[in-house]
């Protein structure tokens, strides 16, 4: 559409990986922050989805996923929603089958890769023999003569991920994103759950346009006039714009993870809308 105003919008980026190859640890490494710390038994069971400011001013999304092999579907659905995966491979374990799983995913989903090598403080650490089983894999990186960025990195010491985000927003330039945040939002429900306080709470991240308190949505086969918007930082805010992830509060129902979340005119289409798809 020539006539809409397109303006750049942060990338998205999903990172996914074995189980424990330091997805999450990476996410708190680059926000500061200490959600690994928090999870029970230390594993990641939900997708959290993120923004982090560079100092530079620039921002990136990201999406975490569960490296557990139960969690199929989810890394599935952050696959579809992204721009860029970011492969976590710890350099002490090498490809394992969750890695392999998550190149399908990105490759079936046309999306390009970064490989973070993480853990590589560890004595133990082996990024070569990382690269050459991911050239098993078809996944060819720069070294080796191919076009996809690896980047040693380690949540730990904050080895490499100056590096890393370069690398990002290096490809994100390539992919030229840009999205119209004057128009009614559009986004994608990431995560949803009945909240005791809170009632439903849907995690959109939104794709275009801007979400403002107060506007009408729709969700798959629920609505709700929005109540709060509430940031990756728990806090609440007036208004989300392209790429960012927020919380949705004052949906009548819970909708479904992967759901197309938009704003109607009013009360009466959006009952429409969901009655017929309540139906169905
Ligand atoms: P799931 O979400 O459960 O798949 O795991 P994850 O990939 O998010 O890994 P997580 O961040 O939970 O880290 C797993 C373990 O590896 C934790 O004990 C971390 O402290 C450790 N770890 C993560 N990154 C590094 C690193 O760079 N170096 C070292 N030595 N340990 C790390
Ligand atoms: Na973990
Ligand atoms: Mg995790």
């Amino acid at each position: 559409d020539r006539t809409e105003d397109l303006r750049p919008r942060p990338p998205v980026v999903t990172v996914m990986g074995h189980v424990d190859h330091g997805k999450t640890s990476l996410l708190d490494a680059l926000r500061h922050t200490d959600v690994a710390g928090r999870e029970a038994g230390g594993i990641t069971q939900h997708i959290g989805a993120y923004q982090v400011q560079l100092p530079s001013g620039s921002k990136i999304t990201f999406i975490d996923t569960p490296g557990h092999a139960a969690f199929t579907e989810m890394r599935a659905r952050g696959a579809t929603v992204t721009d860029v995966v970011v492969l976590v491979v710890a350099a002490d374990d090498g490809v394992m089958p969750q890695t392999v799983e998550a190149i399908r995913h990105a490759k079936a989903a046309k999306v390009p890769i970064i490989v973070a090598i993480n853990k590589c403080d560890l004595p133990q650490a082996k990024a070569e023999r990382v690269r050459n089983e991911l050239l098993q894999h078809d996944l060819v990186v720069e070294d080796m003569g191919g076009e996809v960025l690896d980047v040693e990195v380690s949540a730990k010491t904050g080895k490499g991920l100056d590096r890393l985000e370069e690398a990002i927003l290096l490809q994100a330039e390539i992919l030229e994103l840009k999205a119209n945040p004057e128009r009614p939002a559009e986004g994608t429900i990431v995560e949803a759950k009945l909240d005791k306080g809170r009632g439903p709470v849907g995690t959109v991240l939104i794709r275009r346009g801007t979400l403002r308190v107060g506007d009408i949505v729709v969700a798959g086969s629920e609505w709700g006039r929005v109540r709060a918007l509430v940031n990756d930082r728990g806090q609440a805010v007036d208004e989300a714009g392209p790429a960012t992830p927020v919380e949705v509060l004052g949906l009548t129902g819970v909708p479904l993870a992967g759901d197309d979340l938009a704003v109607v005119g009013t009360e009466a289409r959006a009952r429409e809308i969901t009655e017929y798809r309540q139906r169905k």
